[in-house]
């Protein structure tokens, strides 16, 4: 079987990354790989074991025995460390507040990349939609449809309040003004690499957004 075709994204938090991939990989027919989704489950493991995640050395320790898995399909997706679904668990905010900490370490970040070109070389299907903060730059730097997808800040953190209704909006703008910091001093995900396709969702809706997504993978792969 050849290879599946990649369609590398990246951008950060609140700039409807997640929801706008696994939308463009249903349209397809294509896999969705969340890679966030396994730095956040390493975090919840990390903090299962009441680990400091800002201690690199415990967070690598702890990665020793990390076993997880994760759904490719857009239409179920679920995550899973040992017996436990964590689909749920790795949204929440102390597992927001630590992942940092544990996409800092950069032998974490090899084993983990190193199992998500796994994941998509035997997902079965077509495609791949990948999406992350190093998709396009470090995972799949030779993805035929490399997009840098962004927001304004305010937008992002407008949409964040949204969809966390338990918080109000100044602490979630601060939230994610905090990890936007914390993550680009791991990977410069606010600035597109070479040959990157930027799509600004600022003044876009969800369906825009996925068309302008779907415009620019179409013409890269040259299809109708
Ligand atoms: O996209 P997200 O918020 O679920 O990502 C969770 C964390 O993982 C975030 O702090 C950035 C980090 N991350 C990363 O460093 N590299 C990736 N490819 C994906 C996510």
């Amino acid at each position: 079987m050849t290879d599946p075709i990649v369609v590398a994204i990246d951008g950060p938090a609140g700039s409807g990354k997640s929801s706008v991939s696994k939308q463009v990989a249903r349209r397809l027919g294509y896999g969705y790989l969340d890679t966030g989704a396994a730095y956040r489950a390493l975090a919840w493991h990390a903090l299962e074991h009441g680990i400091d995640t800002s201690d690199a050395a415990s967070v690598l320790d702890v990665s020793a025995d990390f076993d997880y898995a994760i759904s490719l399909d857009p239409d179920a997706y679920w995550v899973r460390v040992g017996q436990a679904d964590v689909t749920d668990a790795i949204r929440e905010p102390r597992v927001s507040d630590a992942v940092s900490g544990v996409a800092r370490v950069p032998a974490v970040r090899q084993s983990v990349n190193a199992l998500f070109r796994a994941l998509v070389a035997r997902s079965g299907r077509p495609g791949v939609v990948i999406e992350g903060r190093d998709i396009t730059t470090v995972v799949a730097p030779d993805a035929p449809v490399r997009i840098l997808l962004t927001a304004a800040p305010e937008i992002r953190a407008a949409r964040r309040s949204a969809e966390l209704t338990t918080h109000d909006s100044a602490t979630v703008a601060a939230a994610l003004h905090q990890r936007d910091a914390a993550d680009s001093a791991v990977v410069d995900f606010l600035t597109a690499a070479p040959g990157v396709e930027v799509v600004d969702s600022t003044s876009l809706d969800f369906d825009q957004t996925v068309d302008a997504v779907l415009g620019v993978i179409r013409a890269a792969l040259s299809v109708p």
